[in-house]
């Protein structure tokens, strides 16, 4: 028995959780970022704002240059949020350092715009740095000067991990959502299914009416099929009954006879009469025997039409034909009639030896039954371009156009009931020429009488 595949339901599982894991990882990335840039715009502009506020109070003082005064207000505008720290310094014109931090980064070259920003590290940390290009009027010249604030970066990062942290918790609700609604979905879904193995299960072995079950469309056509095989069944276990129906009456005739015999024997008055009933019934057993042989030949072929295409070998059918026939010279000769082969010494068909011999063994035997005392009987192999062709003629009575198609069905047998057989000959020859692709036909024989058997094979390629 072959293992059931994996689960549906753990395979549709599979890939909603495999696509919304890579889909939800993409989209986390881009909250992330998304949420770096919020904080940061926000931030910023916070920056900048105390970067105004200390360049507001630059001043020229007398002598000329730059003096601050700086305003601890403008810088807890900034300290107010979480733990970060606050560093400034102010430059004045190129290389001269005013106040504050000297080591803390700035920007060198803004790129001509009166404020820009970047991230840096300072003291082993990472800051956000803004810096505000101002000048300081003099009345007479204006002198340029630099403010730069920097702040650590502690409170950015927990905004960005707070937002982040939310999306995730909310994304894998969302998976986690639909990862049960497939899970239901799926259980209602394969409901029908198990209804229908339950009505399959409840039936007896020997109901083999169609399934009435409502199924969703995915499954009707397994259902259909279903049907159409159990039609198939039902119609194989009717030939099946009428067979074994049909061999079981025949068997009866010649036990009816034996028996009639051994009772004849066991009356009898004298030897004679005696061994009169004993040949009697002989013959008899010896047509039972017939019978059975004819069975498990019929069977033999019924199981072979069904497996598989066996591996057919090359048969030289002429050299098998002469033997047989050969054989069977010395019967045909008591039966008072003349049996020869005609035709190619060698012809070669794919087939199985021993199914030909006994395809060949009824054509020569019906030819001996039926073609009565006196009659020729023919052989023939030849092997041609389209094929090999198989031929017994005889001139006997053959058998009438009309009554042809009858005498090939199983158990139907012509107006000779007196000769041995129950009308499985023809159609074994029919069947075993159809294991190996080849055709049976009946024809009247060349003479204008008598019956021809024509058995056409496939060329061996
Ligand atoms: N060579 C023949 N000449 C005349 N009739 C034949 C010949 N071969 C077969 N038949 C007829 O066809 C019938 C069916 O033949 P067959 O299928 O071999 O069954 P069975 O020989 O058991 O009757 C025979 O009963 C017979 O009437
Ligand atoms: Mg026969």
């Amino acid at each position: 028995m072959i293992s059931p595949a994996s689960s549906l339901r753990r395979r549709l599982l599979l890939w909603l959780l495999v696509s919304t894991a890579v889909i939800g990882v993409l989209a986390l990335f881009d909250t992330y970022r998304e949420a770096v840039k919020t904080a940061n715009t926000v931030s910023d502009r916070v920056l900048a704002g105390s970067a105004l506020a200390i360049a507001e109070r630059v001043v020229v003082s007398e002598n000329g240059s730059l003096e601050v005064d700086i305003p601890y207000v403008a810088l807890e505008m900034l300290t107010s949020a979480a733990q970060d720290r606050v560093f400034y310094r102010v430059d004045g014109p190129p290389g001269s350092f005013i106040t504050g931090y000297q080591t803390l980064p700035t920007i060198a070259d803004t790129q001509g715009q009166p404020t820009a920003y970047r991230d840096a590290t300072f003291r082993g940390e990472p800051i956000r740095v803004a810096v505000l290009l101002r000048s300081a009027s003099t009345g007479v010249n204006s002198v340029p000067f630099v403010v730069t604030v920097a702040e650590t970066t502690i409170a950015r990062r927990q905004l960005a991990q707070a937002i982040l942290l939310r999306s995730a918790v909310r994304l894998a609700m969302m998976i986690g959502g639909a990862a049960a609604i497939v899970w239901i979905a799926v259980t209602v879904s394969l409901r029908p299914l198990y209804r229908l193995s339950d009505a399959i299960a409840e039936r007896s072995p020997d109901d083999l009416r169609r399934i009435e079950q409502r199924v969703p469309r995915e499954v009707q056509g397994l259902v259909d099929r279903f049907n159409s095989f159990m039609v198939r069944l039902q119609s194989a276990l009717d030939a099946l009954r009428h067979f074994s129906g049909n061999a079981s009456h025949q068997l009866r005739t010649p036990l009816a006879i034996i028996r009639t015999q051994l009772a004849l024997a066991a009356r009898a008055a004298t030897l004679e009469e005696a061994q009169a009933a004993a040949a009697k019934g002989d013959a008899a057993v010896a047509h039972a025997e017939r019978i059975l042989a004819q069975l498990l030949l019929m069977a033999k072929i019924d199981a072979a039409g069904s497996s598989e295409p066996q591996n057919l070998s090359p048969v030289d059918l002429a050299a098998l034909a002469q033997d047989l026939t050969g054989d069977r010279v010395p019967a045909a000769g008591e039966a008072g009639i003349d049996l020869g082969y005609e035709g190619d010494r060698s012809a070669l068909v794919l087939a199985e030896p021993l199914l030909i011999g006994e395809l060949l063994r009824n054509l020569i035997e019906n030819a001996i039954a039926y073609a009565g005392r006196g009659a020729e009987v023919t052989v023939s192999v030849a092997a041609g371009g389209d094929g090999v062709l198989l031929a017994v003629e005889d001139d006997g009575p053959g058998i009438p156009a009309d009554q042809r198609s009858v005498v090939r069905q199983r158990f139907s047998r012509g107006g000779h009931r007196d000769a041995p057989g129950m009308g499985l000959g023809l159609p074994i020859v029919e069947e075993i020429a159809g294991l190996f692709g080849a055709r049976m036909a009946l024809e009247t024989a060349t003479g204008g009488c008598g019956l021809r058997v024509e058995i056409r094979f496939p060329a061996a390629a």
